[in-house]
C-alpha cells in the first residue's frame, strides 16, 4: 500500500515540477485536488477497506495531500514572480516618446469679445436686431443720406452683385430697417454683424470684418447720452481707468459726428508705439442721427432724436488682447487659439 502511495507522490511531484505556466498549473492541480481528482478518488476507496486498514490508509492519503499542496504552493510562488516580471516588461514606459497633444483650443477671441459686447449693451437695456448681409444700395447708402455719386461712397468701396445689390459696407443699414419696422416707437438696439469693404491694405483691416451697430431713438436724446453710453462701454470693456475722447468727424448719417478714442492702456496716455505717440487709440465712429435719416425712415425730427454708433469687433479684440495682425483672428491656427483656452 505504501509503495502504491509513493508512486503516486512521485508522479505528482514530477508533474508539478514540469509546470511552466498558469494553464498547466491549473491542470495539474485539478488532476489531483479537484472533486473528481486523484485524491478524492483515493479517499472514496476507504470504505472498501477493512476497519484495521483504514487509519493507516487515511494517514497516507492526508500525507500525500499535504505534500502535493506544499509543492503546488512553492510552484505558485514561482509562477507569480514570473508573471509579475512579464507584466513589468510589458508595461515599460518609454520616456522618450512625444506626449499626446490634445489639439483643443478655446473660443476664438472674436467670439469672446462679441459675447462680451452683447452682454454689456444688453445690461444697459438694448435689444439685438438683425439685417441681411446682401443689402440693397437703397438701405446701405440712400436711406443713410448717402446719395448716388456722393464722395462718402468711395470710403466704403464694396462688392457689388448688380447696380442695386451689394455686400453691406457697414451694419448701419440695419438702422434704416429697424426705424422702418418700429415707425414711431422708441428704439434701443444693437446689431452685431459682418460688413465688407474693398480694403485690406494693412494689418488692421480685412475685406470682411464685423461691427456692432447701435441705435437709440427717443424723445430728449442728446449728445450727452451718447457720450455717457460710450464712456460706460469703454470702461466695462477696457477697464475703469480708460478715458474716452470725442473728436469731431464726418458721417453722412449722423450730425454732429464723432470719432471716439480711448486712452492708450500701454502707456496710460503718455505716448508710446502702440498709440503712435499720441496717448490715444481710435476705436469707433458715432453721432447724433441726422435729421434727414430720421425723416426718410419715418421719424419726425422735431419730436424724436437719436444717436448711433458703430464699433469694430476685431478692433476691440485686437486692442484687448494685443493682437498684431487681424488675420490671426480668421486663420484658426491652434497655436494662436490655444492661448485663449482658459478664458
Ligand atoms: N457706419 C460707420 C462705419 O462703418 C460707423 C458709424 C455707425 C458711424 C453709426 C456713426 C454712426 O464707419
Amino acid at each position: 500500500m505504501e509503495k502504491e502511495f509513493l508512486k503516486i507522490e512521485k508522479e505528482a511531484l514530477e508533474a508539478i515540477n514540469l509546470v511552466a505556466d498558469r494553464a498547466s498549473f491549473n491542470e495539474v492541480r485539478n488532476t489531483y485536488l479537484s472533486k473528481k481528482g486523484v485524491l478524492s478518488d483515493l479517499m472514496s476507496k476507504m470504505k472498501t477497506l477493512s476497519q484495521e486498514k483504514r487509519p493507516l490508509y487515511g494517514q497516507l492519503v492526508n500525507n500525500l495531500r499535504s505534500k502535493i499542496n506544499e509543492a503546488l504552493e512553492v510552484k505558485n510562488e514561482l509562477l507569480e514572480a514570473k508573471e509579475l516580471e512579464e507584466q513589468l516588461k510589458k508595461d515599460k514606459i518609454d520616456l522618450t516618446l512625444p506626449s499626446m497633444s490634445k489639439n483643443s483650443a478655446g473660443l476664438n477671441p472674436f467670439f469672446v469679445i462679441k459675447d462680451e459686447m452683447e452682454e454689456i449693451f444688453i445690461s444697459m437695456g438694448y435689444e439685438i436686431a438683425d439685417g441681411p448681409e446682401i443689402e440693397e444700395d437703397h438701405y446701405n447708402f440712400e436711406l443713410l443720406n448717402i446719395p448716388k455719386d456722393h464722395p462718402a461712397r468711395d470710403m466704403q468701396d464694396s462688392f457689388y452683385f448688380s447696380e442695386t445689390m451689394l455686400l453691406r459696407t457697414h451694419t448701419s443699414p440695419v438702422q434704416a430697417r429697424v426705424m422702418q419696422d418700429k415707425k414711431g416707437e422708441s428704439i434701443k438696439i444693437i446689431c452685431p454683424g459682418k460688413a465688407y469693404r474693398r480694403d485690406n491694405d494693412d494689418l488692421t483691416h480685412s475685406h470682411q470684418f464685423a461691427q456692432v451697430e447701435g441705435l437709440v431713438i427717443d424723445k430728449n436724446i442728446t449728445l450727452g447720452n451718447l457720450k455717457a453710453t460710450l464712456d460706460l462701454f469703454v470702461k466695462k470693456m477696457f477697464g475703469e481707468k480708460r478715458k474716452t475722447r470725442f473728436r469731431a468727424s464726418y458721417f453722412s448719417f449722423t450730425e454732429p459726428s464723432v470719432e471716439v478714442d480711448i486712452s492708450c492702456s500701454e502707456c496710460d496716455g503718455a505716448g508710446c508705439l502702440t498709440c503712435k505717440g499720441t496717448g490715444w487709440i481710435e476705436i469707433l465712429g458715432a453721432g447724433m442721427v441726422n435729421e434727414n435719416v430720421l425723416r426718410m425712415n419715418g421719424y419726425d425730427p422735431s419730436i424724436y432724436q437719436g444717436f448711433a454708433f458703430g464699433i469694430g469687433i476685431e478692433r476691440v479684440a485686437m486692442l484687448r488682447y494685443g493682437i498684431d495682425d487681424i488675420r490671426r483672428i480668421y486663420q484658426n491656427d491652434i497655436r494662436f487659439l490655444e492661448q485663449f483656452r482658459a478664458r
